[in-house]
Parts: C-alpha cells; structure tokens; sequence
C-alpha cells in the first residue's frame, strides 16, 4: 500500500487566479490556470492529508480533494482562508492573488464615454502574510512568481513572510509558470534548497510534495 505520512494531517491550499470587478461585467484578471495548485492538491491528497483547496475561477476537472470552496475575489478568498487557518497543520499558497483591486467597482456596466479611463487601485490583504503571522500558524509553504531574480526574490519572501518554505517559478517567458502544462521549481527553506527541473506539473506537484512532507516531518521532530 502506497505510503501516507500526511495521514491525520489537516491542510488548507490556495490555487487559480483571482477576479477584481471592475463593473459587472468585467474584471482584472491574471495568467493562472489552477494547474499547479490542483496537481499539488490531489499529490498532497494521495499523501493522506485532508485537503480544503480554496479556488479561484478555473476549468479543470474536479480534483480529488476532501473540500473544495469556490472564491471569486481576493477578499473572499482571503475570508475563506482566515476562516479556516487556525484549524490546520500545514498551508500552501499557490493561487496567483491580484495584489490590487478597483477601489470602487461601477454598479452597472461602465460606457466608453470618455478616450481616457483611470483606474483607482486598493492594496489586497496578503493572505500567505497574514496566516504565517498568526499567533500560532500553520508550517506555511509560499509561491513566488518572478519574471526576473527568482532566486533573490523569493529568498526575501521567504524571509519577509516568515515562511517554512517557497516554491519559485519564473513566469512570463515562453515555458513554464502560468498557463502551461509543465513546470520547474527552485524550492527553498531556511538552511536549505533544491532545484526541480521542468516537468509535467502533475510529476513535479508529486516531487514537490515529498520535499514538503520531508521538511514538515523535520519541523515536527524539532
Ligand atoms: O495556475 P498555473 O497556471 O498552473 O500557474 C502556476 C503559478 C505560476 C500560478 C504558480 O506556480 C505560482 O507561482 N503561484 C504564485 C503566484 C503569485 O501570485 O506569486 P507572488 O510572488 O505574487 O506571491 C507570493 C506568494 O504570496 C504566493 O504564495 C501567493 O499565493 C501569496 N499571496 C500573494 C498576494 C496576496 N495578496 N496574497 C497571497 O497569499
């Protein structure tokens, strides 16, 4: 039988996009496909974790999870995690979360009135932040989307956010990151790091979940 060190282990993951409306009708979105956070999510599932997946809008198939909760918005996906961060072991935040959202979304559909149009952006919560600085969080895995300096980006993530571990991707190139079926990682804790080259995503959510298993089980023993 296969092996589930994660059994009894109770795990909230984050995954997809998130849409900030801009009027009724449309909205600023990002490139995220979901891939990455549902392959992680059913990897971490076989693993024997209990896993809430909260997901922004995608088209993927149903992943085998125990939970899953729909969000639109950063600040419902926001809510749908802090509702729930107290009660977990461990959370991973893969999902792409617009940073800013339109101060005050239009009530009805916005006309093209004028040639120019400027949008008034708020701050979003940072979720991954904000769990990781509860009293007592959760071992806490972050991503890091980096078009450039992956490396030392996601280090200062790391340790700015007060994270166990990050998972970094180059993003916007012609491979890997969003949208593609494949993927690598520079995966990154704090007195060590490994490098998983480009994959399929479901192999590399699998190999990626073992590294977490290994430092979760590390973390524990401590
Ligand atoms: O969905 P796919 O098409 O398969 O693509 C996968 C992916 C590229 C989206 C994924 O591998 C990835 O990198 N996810 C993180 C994307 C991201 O928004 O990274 P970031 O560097 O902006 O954010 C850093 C971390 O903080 C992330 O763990 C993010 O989930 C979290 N965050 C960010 C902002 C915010 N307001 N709240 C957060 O929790």
């Amino acid at each position: 039988p296969p092996a589930r060190p994660l059994a009894g282990v109770r795990l909230l993951l984050t995954a997809g996009p998130t849409r900030e409306p801009l009027d009724p009708v449309r909205f600023l979105g990002n490139r995220s496909s979901g891939r990455m956070g549902f392959a992680l999510a059913e990897a971490l599932t076989e693993l024997g974790a209990h896993v809430v997946l909260v997901a922004g809008p995608v088209t993927l198939p149903a992943p085998r999870v125990a939970e899953r909760v729909d969000v639109e918005t950063a600040l419902d996906m926001h809510g749908a995690v802090m509702e729930r961060a107290a009660d977990c072991d461990l959370f991973v935040a893969t999902a792409a979360v617009a940073d800013y959202r339109p101060m005050d979304p239009a009530e009805n559909k916005i006309k093209k009135n004028a040639d120019e149009l400027t949008l008034r952006l708020v701050r979003n919560p940072d979720i991954l932040a904000e769990v990781a600085a509860l009293d007592s969080p959760p071992f806490t895995v972050g991503f890091a989307a980096e078009t450039d300096h992956v490396e030392e980006y996601a280090r200062d993530k790391l340790k700015r956010k007060k994270l166990d571990m990050i998972a970094a991707n180059q993003v916007g190139g012609t491979h890997g990151g969003f949208e593609r079926a494949e993927n690598a990682l520079t995966v990154i804790w704090r007195d060590g790091q490994r490098e998983l080259p480009m994959m399929d995503k479901t192999q590399l959510a699998r190999e990626l979940a073992q590294l977490i298993v290994e430092r979760y089980q590390e973390h524990h023993a401590a």
